[in-house]
């Protein structure tokens, strides 16, 4: 059989990628131009400012990609694009670069969620066996997700509130953290321990749902406090207790999704699937069950925002002839 060549973009948030993937399994190029540290002076991401970043960095992460591919235009079959969620103004570019490719190589175009790229990294990793159960953790979505068929999504639990990966931003803020917070969080939590004992919200609730934002108040109130009485609390501990917490949240309900719908694989996806805490507790749990489950997390490069995912899923929808049209528009609160 012929391969499938696709060019896919990301430009939700603030990374800009380019990705050439060869039959949604094989990564011939991954270019990502971040712009985080445009944005850490504000504390996190400005739209405004992403929006002109990915203006400036597209086109060179086209030529960048086609270069490291050592494939030309005419090499492609198709040409992918988040289309959602995610900032509107970011997304257009990302979408209106697409076009343009598409447009001049009359190559078909494939709109792509940004949610079910993350899920999809796992295909460079494993063979997916459906139906798989897919814990979509981000710093935009706190998700758990049945995929029954390739490309069929069923959410089965959502956050009520904050997203985990907005929290660890959030909570990382008050101990004087660099935006994204999340890596380092994770880092002091390694060290420090759970001596806080901050809320668990819902666990104890019959249902897959999330919320962080009680735990995060939580968190706050207590380091705000400290500060008053001019008390000097241990960041690690902080760290470790928040991190707890949000453990126990994300494994709770994860087993109990399980429990409803027993798979043979776990897939973990998003920026905050590169938490060193997650990957060992979900391991733990697993073999403390004895289950029969894969478990599968994206490597370190896959876990944040990149167009390599973006072109793993759109294989998918190029097997099913799914297609979009020219006037493809953004859709940022697109959900499953
Ligand atoms: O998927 P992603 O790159 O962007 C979105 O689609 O939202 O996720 C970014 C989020 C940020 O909130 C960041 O703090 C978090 O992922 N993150 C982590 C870790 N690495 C990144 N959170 C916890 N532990 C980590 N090691
Ligand atoms: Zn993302």
């Amino acid at each position: 059989e012929k391969d499938t060549l696709i060019m896919s973009f990301e430009s939700s948030c603030d990374e800009t990628s380019v990705a050439i993937i060869k039959n949604g399994k094989e990564i011939l190029s991954n270019i990502i131009a971040t712009q985080i540290k445009s944005h850490q002076r504000f504390g996190g991401v400005v739209p405004e400012v992403a929006s002109r970043h990915h203006v400036e960095e597209v086109t060179k992460c086209i030529d960048l990609a086609l270069d490291k591919a050592k494939v030309g235009y005419e090499d492609l079959d198709a040409v992918a694009v988040t289309y959602g969620p995610g900032l509107v103004g970011s997304l257009l570019i990302g979408i209106m670069a697409a076009k343009t490719v598409a447009f001049a190589h009359n190559l078909p175009l494939i709109k792509v969620n940004h949610l079910a790229g993350h899920i999809y990294s796992a295909n460079f990793v494993t063979e997916l066996q459906y139906p798989f159960m897919s814990l979509l953790v981000s710093g935009g979505h706190t998700e758990l997700v049945l995929v029954t068929a390739p490309g069929v999504f069923h959410t089965l639990g959502d956050t009520r509130d904050d997203a985990v990966g907005e929290a660890y931003d959030k909570i990382g803020r008050v101990l004087g953290i660099n935006y994204p917070a999340g890596k380092k969080v994770d880092e002091m939590a390694a060290v420090g321990k759970d001596t806080f004992n901050f809320p668990r919200a819902m666990v104890q609730e019959d249902n897959l749902d999330f919320s962080f934002s009680g735990l995060k108040s939580a968190f706050i109130n207590t380091v705000h406090h400290a500060d008053q009485v001019h008390e000097e609390l241990n960041k690690d501990d902080l760290a470790a207790s928040f991190q707890g917490a949000v453990l126990d949240i994300l494994t709770n309900k994860t087993f109990k999704a399980l429990k409803l719908h027993p798979v043979k694989q776990l897939i973990v996806g998003g920026g905050v699937s590169a938490n060193q805490g997650l990957r060992k507790r979900l391991a733990e749990e697993i073999e403390k069950r004895d289950m029969d489950m894969e478990l599968v997390f994206p490597p370190l490069r896959l876990c944040g925002d990149n167009a390599a995912m973006i072109g793993a899923m759109a294989q998918i929808q190029y097997d099913k002839g799914d297609f979009a049209e020219l006037d493809l528009n953004a859709d940022p609160s697109l959900d499953f």
